[in-house]
């Protein structure tokens, strides 16, 4: 696939960069700060467009310049506790939808597939229509992406959200080619639910799916890097893909009891 990747000079964007390439898709970089593109990224780098992601328009311009099927979006860092003054999360993940419907709208053909950060908050808890974040108030920006990406129509953008809890690289810098210990057969992926999760301690009176969570939410910090080999070869199937309309969590193989 043709893909668009925002946010290559950050700590994930940087990691989905060997991911991609390793499964053999075309990837143009688009970036605020090309400066801070290692001649190793850019010497894989079919391209390097200079923008902002708020700048919907040159966005929607690059969308259909290089004629991309896909957008993996990992610009911007949500506010682990409450919300940035400046809105900017929200306003990244704004301006990155609409450059996508509007893009699909001029050129018109199958939906745009796209990854998207997202935060494990996200996740439905083991309580119908409840999210754990109404148990863990973190990173709460990301609640206003949600409601605004499950508003759009399956015709224009083909989503999955990428629901990550803590993420540490294997790797301090990110390695080109990716390393064979980087693979998504380290970790099990889930729609909806973070993979493996229990329903317990929920009978507890009132606190009971509060621990539920505390108790198990630590074992879903995952490498930067295995989920990001299984979202690219995700990315493969194309609209095919069993996670589109999906919030997708993540867990370490080794941390499945
Ligand atoms: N790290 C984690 O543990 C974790 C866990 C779960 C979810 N996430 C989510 O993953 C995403 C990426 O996180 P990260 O750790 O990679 O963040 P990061 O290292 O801070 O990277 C953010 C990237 O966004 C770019 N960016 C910011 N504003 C931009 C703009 N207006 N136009 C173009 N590019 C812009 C930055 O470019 P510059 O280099 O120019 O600043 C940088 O490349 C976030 O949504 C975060 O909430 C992260």
């Amino acid at each position: 696939m043709k893909v668009l990747l925002l946010g290559a000079t950050g700590n994930v964007g940087s990691r989905a960069l060997p991911a991609l390439i390793k499964h053999s898709h075309t990837v143009v970089a688009y970036v605020r700060s090309p400066a801070k593109l290692t001649p190793e990224k850019r010497a894989v780098l079919a391209g390097v467009v200079t923008g902002s992601v708020t700048d919907k328009s040159a966005l929607k311009n690059a969308i259909l310049a290089h004629d991309f099927d896909a957008v993996f979006h990992a610009a911007g860092l949500a506010q682990p506790w409450g919300r940035s003054k400046t809105r900017e999360y929200n306003i990244i993940f704004a301006s990155v939808i609409a450059a996508i419907v509007e893009a699909r709208h001029e050129r018109r053909g199958s939906a745009i597939r796209a990854w998207l950060m997202s935060g494990f908050p996200m996740l439905d808890s083991a309580i119908p229509t409840r999210l754990i974040g109404d148990y863990m108030p973190m990173f709460p920006e990301h609640r206003e992406n949600l409601a605004l990406i499950q508003k759009q129509e399956k015709e224009n953008i083909a989503w999955s959200l990428f629901c990550a809890s803590q993420l540490s690289p294997k790797h301090k810098e990110a390695q080109i080619p990716a390393p064979d210990d980087c693979s998504a057969a380290n970790v099990f992926a889930r729609a909806d639910s973070p993979p493996e999760w229990r329903d317990t301690l929920q009978w507890v009176p009132l606190i009971g799916p509060y621990l539920n969570i505390l108790s198990q939410a630590a074992g879903y910090a995952t490498s930067v890097e295995d989920p990001l080999d299984f979202i690219a070869a995700d990315f493969v199937k194309g609209g095919k893909s069993e996670f589109i309309g999906k919030r997708v969590g993540f867990k370490l193989k080794n941390k499945v009891s």
